[in-house]
């Protein structure tokens, strides 16, 4: 059997950097709530004109192939994980694969929230595995911004949101780069963070659009207390998990990439299993939560960033919607 690694990573970020006090001129919320409450000091939203889920995950998706030494041409495979498709079908996988000129080749999306990238790397891995792809494009990429409620009805999630795309090649390799992925879901909380429409089981009067219009429907619900205690204990039994199959301790984990959901989620995890600030990556500070974007993302800039080496522990974890939670432990 093959194994697979992750041999390239890319993102991109849209240039709107919307910080708390201009969210604070929208609607009741301020800079220092944000901050002690989420960590969160600024975040990107797209400009409409220009920026779409496909054009900026293909940038994401050409850095990750230019650092792997590859071309467009090399990739087989593409799989997408997105819950803010351009469209509301097809996905968007397919509009990146226009983008990057590779008509022909599969692309799979994923719609698995925060958890999307895991779902995504986990899927790509099985692939190379079985021998079916050499190299697939595993992609996060979100538009958050467009569908959040600014005013101060919305400001429970219109603070916490933001847009960009992150990417990572993965690559049949004979020395296993992923060691491990767990996905996880529940969906008896399916409705704690949602967004309902233009769902397919709406009375057809009610999936209108003059109906719609008036709804409340097409924006982020989320019991934010709820999905905080459940991302707590899920993300620790999503690591230890992971360390487990692998027969290794919290020790051995070079560097924790948490999906960044919230800073104090974040601290909880590093503090619960001990680990020094060096040993936890974030970057929800600067980007606030781009949902299946964040992982590929912060991987991307912690790669950068020289914080992630040859032979290195790098343990990936997601909590989110649905509920679904996941990880993923691989050797660099
Ligand atoms: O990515 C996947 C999953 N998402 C998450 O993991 C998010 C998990 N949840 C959270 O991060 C937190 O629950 C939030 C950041 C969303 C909220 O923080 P919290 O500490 O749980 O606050 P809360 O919901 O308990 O609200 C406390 C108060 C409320 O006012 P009252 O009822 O005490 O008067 C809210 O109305 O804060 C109010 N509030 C705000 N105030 C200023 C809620 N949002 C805001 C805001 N600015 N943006």
């Amino acid at each position: 059997m093959y194994a697979s690694k992750i041999v390239g990573l890319g993102h991109h970020l849209p240039e709107q950097v919307i910080t708390n006090h201009y969210l604070s001129s929208l609607m009741d919320t301020s800079d220092e709530w944000i901050i002690e409450r989420t960590g969160i000091k600024e975040r990107r939203w797209i400009d409409p004109a220009k920026d779409t889920v496909g054009n900026m995950a293909a940038k994401a998706a050409r850095m990750a192939l230019q650092r792997a030494g590859l071309s467009e041409k090399d990739v087989d495979f593409i799989v997408f994980a997105t819950i803010t498709s351009d469209y509301y079908f097809p996905g968007s996988g397919v509009i990146m694969q226009r983008e990057l000129g590779l008509e022909g080749i599969g692309a799979m999306d994923i719609k698995n929230a925060c958890s999307g990238f895991i779902y995504a790397l986990s899927t790509a891995d099985q692939f190379i595995k079985t021998g079916m792809y050499k190299t697939v494009l595993v992609v996060g990429a979100e538009i958050q911004s467009t569908a959040l409620d600014v005013t101060t009805r919305g400001r429970n999630t219109a603070v916490i949101f933001g847009d960009g795309a992150g990417a990572a090649v993965l690559q049949r390799t004979d020395k296993p780069g992923v060691l491990s992925t767990h996905l996880h879901a529940d969906g008896r909380f399916a409705e704690e963070l949602y967004v309902r429409d233009p769902g397919s089981s709406r009375p057809r009067e009610e999936r209108q659009p003059e109906q719609i219009l008036d709804t409340t429907g097409f924006k982020v619900v989320m019991n934010g207390n709820q999905v905080f205690k459940h991302a707590v204990v899920r993300f620790m039994e999503a690591i230890q998990e992971a360390l487990a199959a692998n027969n290794m301790k919290k020790e051995d984990i070079n560097l924790l990439i948490p999906h960044q959901a919230n800073l104090r989620i974040s601290q909880y995890i590093q503090e619960k299993l001990g680990l020094r600030d060096d040993q936890v990556y974030n970057n929800i500070q600067r980007y606030g939560n781009t949902t299946a974007a964040s992982i590929p993302i912060a991987m991307s800039e912690a790669w950068a960033e020289g914080k992630i080496k040859e032979n290195d522990v790098i343990c990936l974890a997601a909590f989110g919607s649905g509920f679904t939670w996941a990880s993923a432990l691989i050797r660099w």
